[in-house]
């Protein structure tokens, strides 16, 4: 069944919650499409898990269009949200929603996620003027690595809780159509979800968010760099590849691989004519 802006309406399933994951191809983005997942976040994650960059600042216009293009090719169902990358939406306004209208016009998004909270306000209501539908993203926001100085839970002590709360329900004002609560105490993201009538997707917040989203790679076990304590390994896919990797380079370094099995046979008497 297609996802769209009208599944993340709070009042649409209150029995279900929603399930959101990254992707960054076209493989990876099929197989987690025919998942039953409710929303696909071609994320700047992307820098990290897919570029190996150290954190996300370097991703570029250029390289989320690329995926997104990607994936999007790969998605019948899924509601498919490209991440606005750093720099993409902090200049100018217009800005702001010309790169937003590239991510959905020339990659084929159908919706956006920026970070930030009442600093993006203007952002987010340009966007949604545009009628590009705008996922929020709060708490733990990467690109601010260097002003938070390091990956950090936020809100924490009261006045940041405030802060957030507050900048929850002005997003909501501003048009946004769900928010992601990244790396906050999960009180604090239950105080959010009680407080606004969009979704909260939570990551690294707690179970009482009205969704969930994490980096695909994080919980197969496909990403050695940071292990976050909120991911939980639902599989060591990466040691199943290495393993698998490691049998194929022995068996074609020992000879066995290929046999007859993999191999084509030349048509009826047609090897006594070859030169
Ligand atoms: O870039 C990303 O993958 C994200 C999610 C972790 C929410 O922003």
């Amino acid at each position: 069944m297609k996802r769209t802006v009208n599944t993340f309406k709070k009042s649409y399933d209150k029995e279900r919650k929603l399930a959101l994951l990254t992707a960054y191809d076209y493989g990876m983005a099929k197989i987690i499409d025919s998942c039953d997942v409710d929303g696909i976040l071609v994320g700047d994650s992307l820098g990290m898990v897919c570029l190996g960059y150290e954190n996300t600042l370097r991703v570029t216009m250029e390289d989320m269009i690329h995926h997104i293009k990607a994936v999007s090719r790969g998605v019948e169902n899924a509601l498919v949200i490209g991440d606005m990358p750093f720099m993409s939406y902090h200049i100018s306004i217009e800005d702001a929603v010309r790169n937003a209208g590239r991510l959905v016009q020339e990659a084929g998004a159908e919706a956006v996620k920026l970070e930030g909270g009442s600093d993006v306000l203007s952002q987010v209501k340009a966007i949604v003027k545009a009628q590009i539908p705008v996922m929020a993203h709060i708490g733990l926001t990467p690109q601010s690595f260097n002003m938070m100085g390091g990956y950090k839970v936020q809100g924490r002590q009261l006045e940041a809780a405030n802060k957030l709360i507050e900048d929850a329900k002005r997003l909501e004002e501003a048009g946004a159509f769900s928010i992601v609560l990244e790396c906050i105490p999960k009180d604090l993201a239950e105080k959010i979800t009680d407080s606004i009538s969009i979704p909260t997707i939570g990551i690294g917040a707690g179970p009482k968010c009205d969704g969930q989203i994490l980096v695909y790679n994080d919980m197969l076990g496909m990403y050695s760099g940071l292990k976050p304590k909120h991911v939980k390994v639902y599989s060591n896919i990466g040691d199943m590849m290495a393993k698998a990797i490691r049998d194929y380079v022995n068996e074609v370094k020992d000879g066995d691989f290929p046999t007859d099995d993999q191999s084509f046979k030349i048509a009826n008497d047609g090897l006594n004519k070859l030169y």
